[in-house]
């Protein structure tokens, strides 16, 4: 049922949000004026009639393999360590190819809503692909003007079974000659800040690819609404394809001669064939600050509905992102490590044996367990055999005993392998047992039929998105026992299996 549009009322969420209709089904209704939902506090409006264009040409990305290739590479490293954005010409990604795109942008979100709604965040067939309206509706204090559908790129072969039929071809194209202009690109901006790059290096900086459809359906009232409100970009460098009614528009971080003040929003014009390029935060970092990832916007318009195909590349998840050592050893560190919580600050091969043992107990917990007496102590366990997930545990127990360990190899004048032993109760002493972060020995309790028990455990251990493998030192030395992994997944596989007899080392490839 279409909703009320007169005030911000739930009925108008749920059928743009909810149900999917997004802003475009709202205009489809035929508006005449901003819902209250949408009107932007005053100090996020654009004000277009004060906003300069920028003057900076494009950069025709060809030259970079002529005699013309430390000039447009300066040009393109001054673009980036000053506005943060640039656009270039003869970028690889072929002509005809961009206005397909805008073309099937226009046509995906020209369908009936059902067809869309189908991608729904919860609702989606694919954790790849997502469609959506704003950026996070249940928190925003005033909405964005804009539908999007949103395609991770994983490998070929998914994104033509998951992504969306009518879009699949040309935004995979898109993508795959983007990331390689981005390549380029990213091979020039580390060159000029003196750092080697090579295929990984760069590979880690983007390995998570996405790509957006937008569409921004005409507003009633442009003045009071935002496409998208103010931001950066999370990522390596991000490639725009606007079409070509405009509303881009960037910040001016520092004055920069013969382009702008300080201060200033300045529109990024609509170039027919170009692609704007802007820095984004993680760039910003690992560059130590010299590129800069700038606040930008995006306004709405009352004439035609716009279109904008984003590709972002960036870090995976997991990469951990600081400024480059060479960089940090050369300037000084201006920029904290961090992945989303890990070591802060620091190289991992940086780190002090302080942060490295930090590092391995980021969690920690502690337990009471309560152990009641049972009439056949022969028939049932306390706690069944598993070796611990952390680093170290710390066990106080009490008089009455009943844990026992596996002897894992013999060892001389105690047990020989395979035999289990009983850790007895000693007054006033604590027992500590290895965790599987640092290899581990499998362990259980055995229940009693006269006192009921107590055992009081503090675990120590990773957190959760910290990688755990054998340290650098070790593997050297040693090689490889066991292979990385991010504490999370382990814990993940630790809690998802009953550890019956084996020790949970053993369950999971972890070798
Ligand atoms: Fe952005």
């Amino acid at each position: 049922m279409a909703p009320s549009l007169d005030e911000g009322n739930n009925s108008l969420f749920n059928f743009v949000v909810k149900d999917g209709y997004g802003v475009k089904g709202m205009v489809d209704l035929g508006l005449t004026k901003v819902p209250k939902p949408y009107i932007q506090p005053e100090q996020e409006r654009i004000d277009k009639q004060n906003a300069r264009t920028c003057p900076l040409q494009p950069i025709d990305l060809s030259k970079l393999n002529g005699p013309e290739h430390d000039r447009v590479a300066e040009e393109i490293s001054r673009a980036a360590s000053t506005l943060g954005f640039f656009q270039v010409v003869n970028h690889g990604v072929p002509i005809e190819l961009l206005g397909k795109l805008k073309d099937t942008a226009h046509s995906f979100f020209g369908q009936v809503p059902e067809k869309k709604a189908v991608y729904r965040k919860g609702a989606s067939p694919s954790p790849l692909v997502k469609y959506g309206t704003s950026f996070v509706p249940d928190k925003e204090e005033a909405l964005e003007w804009k539908d999007y559908i949103s395609m991770t790129y994983t490998n070929d072969v998914e994104a033509l079974q998951q992504w969306p039929k009518e879009c699949k071809e040309v935004s995979l194209e898109y993508v795959k000659t983007s990331v390689e202009m981005v390549r380029k690109l990213l091979e020039v901006l580390m060159e000029n800040i003196g750092v080697k790059s090579d295929y990984a290096k760069i590979d880690a900086l983007i390995g998570f690819k996405l790509v957006n459809m937008n569409y921004y359906p005409t507003c009633p009232d442009p003045n009071l609404t935002v496409g998208v409100g103010r931001h950066s970009d999370m990522g390596a460098l991000t490639v725009l394809l606007q079409d070509g009614i405009g509303g881009l528009y960037v910040k001016v971080e520092e004055d920069i001669e013969n382009v702008g003040k300080k201060g200033e929003w300045m529109e990024i014009p609509p170039v027919d064939g170009a692609l704007v390029i802007n820095v984004g935060d993680a760039l910003q970092i690992i560059s130590n600050g010299t590129y800069k990832s700038a606040e930008h916007r995006v306004r709405t318009t009352s004439t035609k509905s716009r279109v904008s195909i984003p590709v972002f590349t960036m870090p995976n998840p997991t990469e951990k992102i600081g400024p480059l050592p060479e960089l940090v050893k050369r300037d000084g560190a201006r920029f904290r490590e961090k992945t989303d919580g890990g070591l802060d600050g620091k190289s991992r091969s940086e780190i002090g044996q302080h942060e490295k043992i930090d590092a391995l107990i980021g969690m920690k917990m502690v337990n009471m367990n309560f152990y009641p007496i049972c009439p056949d102590p022969e028939l049932t366990v306390g706690v069944r055999r598993h070796s611990n997930l952390g680093a170290l545990t710390v066990l106080l127990q009490d008089g009455i005993g009943g844990l026992y360990v596996k002897v894992e190899e013999d060892i001389e004048g105690v047990a020989k392998k395979g035999e289990w032993v009983e850790i007895p109760p000693i007054d006033g002493a604590l027992v500590i047992n290895v965790g599987d972060t640092l290899q581990s020995a499998e362990h259980r309790v055995r229940t009693t039929d006269t006192k009921s028990r107590v055992s009081v455990p503090v675990f120590t251990m990773p957190k959760l998105t910290e990688k755990v493998g054998p340290l650098p030192e070790l593997v050297e030395r040693d090689g490889a026992q066991y292979r990385e992994v991010v504490f999370r997944d382990y814990m993940n596989n630790f809690f998802s299996n009953t550890h019956d007899g084996i020790n949970s080392l053993d369950i999971h490839p972890y070798k």
